[in-house]
């Protein structure tokens, strides 16, 4: 199998790189390094399997050239950032849709019929139903989660005229080894900057879930191997729960930092942000996928990634 991931040398995008290479199937990562890092790739430059493309997946034409002869596209690529579509109304709708959709086009131009695409748990909004459900209605409350949805039904549409099968994934945010945006990366730059207090969005009770990146990539891959329908949705999430203040402290545990914390905002983190994320599991369960790692132990595993590459914080 040959795969052309996008985001390929982004936090997630390189590990699923990584899974690929591990099975033996070949990839051509296509980035063009706007988040990502060379660094997360580096250890595979001398594969065989292994090839970089740099370029920018809104450049359909070169895109269209660097999927040639693909099975399988990897849609990895996208502006991750969810709070920085308050501010820009146009990133999240470029990057995530309208990149999304160029991606769907060098694929009926090449004749590629599978694609994965990470969605997100950002999709289901102020979600009233917890565990939320796959088949809970699109309520996005941010840009980010308003494109993903639209980028969700771009590819059912496209698999649905040209008989593509279709992944998509709905994540809650992922921790883990070459992790660098969220709330583990935003305490420990703050605390870089200011040792003495540490300032905090929301009001300390928001309450997340986490899956660690490793576990969340078997859960991908489990999918991919098991489900054969037109369009496979699939939410990844943990049963773990845990208040932002539980987050921070289980951080600053891990850092071995003790500081007083001064929370700053309200019931939310920002305009946009969605105050309980729990997702339910009961579909990727079935399919015989167990999380390995807890919520905290995925954060003391982010904190100590990021203390041995203190580059990353800057
Ligand atoms: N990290 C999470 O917790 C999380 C949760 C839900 C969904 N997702 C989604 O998963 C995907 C990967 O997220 P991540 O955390 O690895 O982010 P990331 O920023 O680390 O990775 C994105 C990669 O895409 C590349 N990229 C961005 N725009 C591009 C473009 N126009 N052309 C070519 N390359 C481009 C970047 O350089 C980077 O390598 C994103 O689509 C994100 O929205 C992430």
């Amino acid at each position: 199998m040959k795969y052309l991931i996008t985001g390929g040398a982004g936090f997630i995008g390189s590990h699923i790189v990584d899974c690929v290479l591990k099975n033996g199937d070949r990839v051509v990562v296509y980035d063009n390094f706007s988040t990502g890092k060379e660094l997360f790739v580096a250890h595979n430059l001398s594969n065989k399997n292994f090839k970089l493309t740099e370029g920018d997946v809104l450049d359909t034409k070169k895109l269209t050239s660097a999927m040639k002869g693909a099975d399988f596209v990897f849609h990895m690529a996208g502006h991750a950032d969810v709070r920085g579509g308050f501010d820009d109304h146009s990133v999240d709708h470029i990057q995530n849709l309208e990149a999304t959709q160029s991606v769907l086009e060098a694929m009926q131009k090449t004749g590629v019929t599978k694609i994965a695409f990470p969605s997100t748990s950002s999709v289901y909004g102020d979600a009233t139903v917890h565990p939320t459900p796959e088949d809970y209605p699109f309520e996005p409350t941010s840009l980010y989660g308003a494109t993903k949805a639209a980028a969700e039904n771009y590819i059912r549409a496209y698999a649905s005229y040209y008989d593509w099968q279709a992944y998509i994934f709905r994540f809650v945010s992922f921790v883990g080894e070459r992790y660098t945006h969220g709330i583990i990366f935003d305490v420990l730059k703050k605390l870089k900057k200011n040792p003495k207090v540490l300032e905090l969005l929301s009001d300390g009770t928001p309450k997340k879930s986490s899956v660690y990146v490793a576990d969340g990539v078997e859960a991908i891959f489990k999918v991919i191997g098991s489900t054969r329908d037109r369009v496979n949705i699939f939410n990844i999430g943990h049963q773990d729960i845990l208040t932002v203040d539980e987050i921070v402290d289980t951080i600053l545990a891990a850092a071995g930092v003790e500081i007083r914390k001064k929370y700053l905002g309200g019931e939310r983190g920002w305009k946009g942000d969605n105050s309980f994320v729990y997702l339910d599991g009961r579909k990727l369960k079935k399919l015989g996928w167990e999380q390995k790692y807890s919520f905290q132990e995925g954060i003391r595993k982010t904190v100590a990634y990021l203390k041995n590459n203190p580059d990353l914080l800057d």
